[in-house]
């Protein structure tokens, strides 16, 4: 059935002028890669978050594939990472030979719990990843305690916040690694893939642009430009092979053009989610978003709210009732990656994680995309509304008649 409000595959639209620098790459750029758009997109990326070990790469996958190479792991080291999240925060490091070992989330942020991950650390913990999941930064302060002279590597997937603050500095920048995803539904996208990484220590930061691209190097000085031959090849890193994790030029020229409308695009969005939640406010014992937000910029790449069971409506029933009634697709997210075939298959069904199974078993995730007009966000408001509004009137009705009989 198409629904009037769908979930959609794109976050937002762009302008004539957006498409205009698009275009003029696609027609005069030579190369079409590797060339003048990475470095000004890098550039730009640099500024933004403050950093310059920043390097672009095609996806926030690619990049924690990256990072689990860098992060130089060995047989049976473990890693922490939160179970409610995408399955990309997870299986490179598994991939790369570390055993992942189940965190946990904080009801009220939905986002690594520092206290369970205490319990989880280990002689052999290598990391500890934490997810700014649904676009609110986790706050890296009880983290950074809990590794302190320890050798345990701090790592953010800042996939789905980019342009999120702790304390006025950009998150994705505050552990030792981080990275962010360009995908078509991320707060900033070029044009559907795309990611970015962060290092925090410079000489790991110079195997990057090898790592990245086939371990393509130069010769050094020579007489010739094309002997020995038009490029060489070197392992970056020790043991590994190199990787070709590239962005074109055309998605680089969309990506140095939305960059600068970022901070505007989330303002939007912070914008929206405090207009949503507000306008629901009434129902704020039935419907729970995200809370704890001091010395926190969150932008809310999405709006999800836990549904309490033990209010008026479950979970499953608003979302049949949103979807059927008034036609506007909620979803579920996430599976928690322990359910998930390919990480039962290999070997990590194993978890303690009561509050991601609560979480997931009565979460709602309302579509929330910028493309979408004021008058959309509020059309969903008063069908919740409505809703709800329905359920008391009918429970009142029984009451009534109970009385009058
Ligand atoms: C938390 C998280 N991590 C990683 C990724 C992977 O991003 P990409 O699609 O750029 O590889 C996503 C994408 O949805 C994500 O939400």
């Amino acid at each position: 059935m198409k629904k009037k409000i769908n979930w959609s595959g794109r976050s937002h639209n762009y302008s004539n002028q957006d498409i205009k620098t698009i275009v003029n790459c696609i027609k005069f750029s030579d190369p079409l890669t590797q060339g003048k758009y990475l470095k000004l997109f890098e550039s730009k990326l640099r500024n933004y978050l403050g950093r310059k070990n920043v390097f672009a790469t095609s996806s926030a996958t690619s990049s924690l594939e990256l990072i689990a190479q860098l992060s130089n792991l060995k047989k049976n080291d473990e890693v922490i990472v939160p179970a409610h999240t995408y399955c990309s925060s997870a299986y490179p490091f598994a991939k790369n030979g570390a055993k992942l070992i189940w965190g946990d989330i904080n009801l009220k942020t939905r986002t690594l719990c520092p206290l369970d991950t205490k319990k989880k650390i280990s002689k052999k913990t290598r990391a500890i990843i934490v997810v700014h999941l649904n676009g609110f930064a986790a706050d890296l302060l009880p983290f950074k305690k809990l590794i302190k002279n320890k050798k345990i590597l701090l790592i953010e997937d800042c996939s789905q916040a980019f342009g999120s603050e702790l304390r006025n500095r950009k998150a994705g920048t505050l552990g030792d690694f981080g990275c962010y995803s360009f995908h078509a539904q991320k707060n900033l996208t070029t044009l559907g893939e795309g990611g970015a990484i962060y290092i925090k220590d410079s000489s790991l930061a110079k195997k990057l642009p090898g790592l990245r691209h086939n371990g393509h190097s130069g010769f050094g000085k020579r007489k010739f430009y094309w002997k020995p031959a038009m490029v060489n090849v070197k392992e970056d890193l020790k043991y590994k092979w190199p990787n070709k994790f590239t962005l074109s030029e055309v998605q680089c020229a969309a990506g140095s053009v939305m960059i600068k409308k970022i901070d505007k695009m989330n303002n939007e969005r912070i914008k929206r989610a405090k207009y949503f939640i507000k306008k629901l406010n009434k129902l704020s014992e039935n419907l729970i978003f995200n809370s704890n937000f001091e010395n926190k910029r969150n932008v809310y790449h999405l709006l999800p709210a836990l549904v309490n069971p033990n209010g008026t409506i479950d979970r499953d029933s608003l979302i049949k009732k949103l979807s059927f009634k008034f036609g506007i697709q909620c979803v579920t997210q996430y599976y928690p990656l322990y359910k998930y075939d390919l990480f039962k298959k290999k070997g990590f069904a194993k978890h303690k994680c009561p509050n991601t199974d609560y979480y997931f078993d009565n979460m709602i995730s309302f579509p929330f995309h910028l493309w979408m007009s004021m008058h959309d966000l509020d059309y969903i408001i008063a069908s919740i509304k409505k809703i709800f509004q329905e359920i008391d009137d009918k429970k009142s009705n029984r009451i009534k008649t109970k009385k009058t009989n």
